[in-house]
């Protein structure tokens, strides 16, 4: 169901409690970029390390890369960017705005309502820079506006250095960049982002194989780390969205406030890429079978998702009102892997030196393994309330009585339940918990 003012009150809740910020803010703001806060950058790390997980430590068949931004400009010809990397542009004939002609509502400018515009062209959204002392045509580069071309650009390399046999993916997590016409809903559409991409090589006959399961695995995901299965859908795309070489695309669809929108897309991408690249390099990408003495151009698989996109979704997704008494409690429930802080611990009375120590040491043994903080700046009702809005998976108090039974209260963020725990089975405990 959409919220009208969901977007609104995680915006502000996002700025409020440090999750995201306006990129320079105190300039009047960037459009198309933001700065993740102290809590943010926790979630989107947590985001990265979940997906890095599942896609390459959890697996036998993915590796990791982490290729540089800048790449050769010839990297764009082949992979097409520099021809055809475009959005259709229209300019408002009244107020002059520019738009992209596809995002126009029933025709219509949304900053003047106006219904004449100039003939669409073609708007190439990579940004360029130039590299070294000269700026002329010979130092033009762009920023990457995908991470995959990293990934096709060492296809030989990762071979050579692991001797992998198909099929095995390259996984990459990375900054990229797009002259986007309209940024716009918060950090969905922006000019710099970071995408999470694999590139999933198989035999050509096992790609509709492949294709399928990856398809299942990346849904999975974001199920798993607890996104309601009502706000998400696989949408296959039709013949006529796709790429001439491409056999299948299905895009991994999120309910944002602002409607059904694309979380990731996995792409079939017959072998496009290998031999785009080796035809503009000179330089040989095929794959040799040891076994058939084959040589061939494996077929692709590529779960493209968004890493900013993705935290996006699960603050959205994470955002709860709950009436409590005769107050509203607003609970960021997310998955306990994703919350920026796994425990608070929180003494009962900040007056009391003996609960102070305990409570102090009790955070320095946990943060050993987990993210925590503690807290003695408020009254517990309004501390617990603090760190449900930031999603804490447990809150941890110290009392009077833990002095003497060595036990302390954990407070369960969604269930509001506490248990008494002894402090030698709190580690594991909260480990449990936390692992869930
Ligand atoms: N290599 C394939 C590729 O880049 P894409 O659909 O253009 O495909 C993949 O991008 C993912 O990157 C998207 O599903 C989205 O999550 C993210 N993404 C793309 N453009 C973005 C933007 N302007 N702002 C934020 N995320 C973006």
């Amino acid at each position: 169901m959409l919220e009208a003012n969901l977007m609104d009150k995680v915006v502000a809740l996002c700025k409020r409690r440090g999750f995201i910020f306006q990129s320079s803010e105190i300039y009047g703001g960037l459009n198309g970029a933001w700065d993740y806060g102290p809590l943010g950058a926790e979630l989107k790390r947590n985001v990265k390390e979940a997906w890095w997980q599942a896609v390459v430590h959890q697996r036998n068949d993915v590796v990791g890369l982490d290729a540089a931004i800048l790449m050769h400009p010839r990297t764009w010809e082949a992979s097409g960017h520099v021809g055809n990397f475009a959005d259709m542009l229209v300019e408002c004939k009244k107020c002059n705005k520019r738009l992209r002609q596809d995002l126009l509502i029933k025709g219509k400018c949304p900053q003047c309502g106006n219904t004449s515009f100039s003939e669409p062209r073609p708007f190439n959204l990579m940004l360029k820079t130039n590299i070294g002392a000269m700026e002329d045509s010979s130092s033009v580069a762009y920023l990457r506006p995908e991470t995959a071309q990293g990934i096709f650009v060492n296809f030989a390399n990762v071979l050579d250095a692991t001797h992998r046999k198909l099929p095995f993916g390259i996984a990459q997590i990375g900054k990229s960049f797009r002259n986007e016409i309209t940024p716009g809903n918060f950090t969905f559409r922006t000019r710099e982002f970071e995408q999470m991409e694999i590139e999933y090589f198989c035999r050509p006959a096992e790609a509709g194989q492949w294709y399928q399961e990856w398809i299942k695995a990346r849904h999975d995901w974001y199920l798993n780390l607890g996104m309601r299965t009502a706000n998400l859908r696989l949408r296959e795309h039709d013949k006529d969205e796709l790429a001439h070489y491409a056999a299948g695309c299905t895009d991994i669809e999120y309910l944002f406030p602002f409607g059904w929108s694309e979380l990731e897309g996995v792409a079939n991408r017959g072998d496009y890429d290998l031999k785009q690249h080796a035809q503009f390099s000179g330089k040989e990408l095929h794959y040799h079978d040891q076994m058939t003495q084959e040589k061939f151009y494996p077929h692709v698989i590529e779960p493209s998702g968004g890493c900013d996109r993705a935290t996006l979704a699960f603050l959205v997704d994470a955002y709860h009102e709950e009436p409590v008494k005769d107050d509203t409690r607003v609970v960021m429930k997310f998955h306990p892997k994703l919350a920026p802080i796994k425990a608070a611990v929180l003494p009962l009375l900040k007056k009391n030196d003996g609960i102070v120590e305990l409570a102090k040491k009790i955070k320095t043994g946990l943060q050993k393994d987990f993210f925590c903080v503690y807290d003695d700046t408020a009254a517990i009702g309004k501390l617990y309330r603090r760190q449900d809005e930031v999603g804490t998976a447990l809150c941890i108090t110290v009392d009077v009585q833990s002095l003497e039974d060595r036990q302390v209260t954990v407070r369960d963020r969604d269930t509001m339940q506490q248990e008494r725990i002894l402090l030698d089975r709190l580690d594991g405990y909260v480990k449990d918990k936390i692992k869930k």
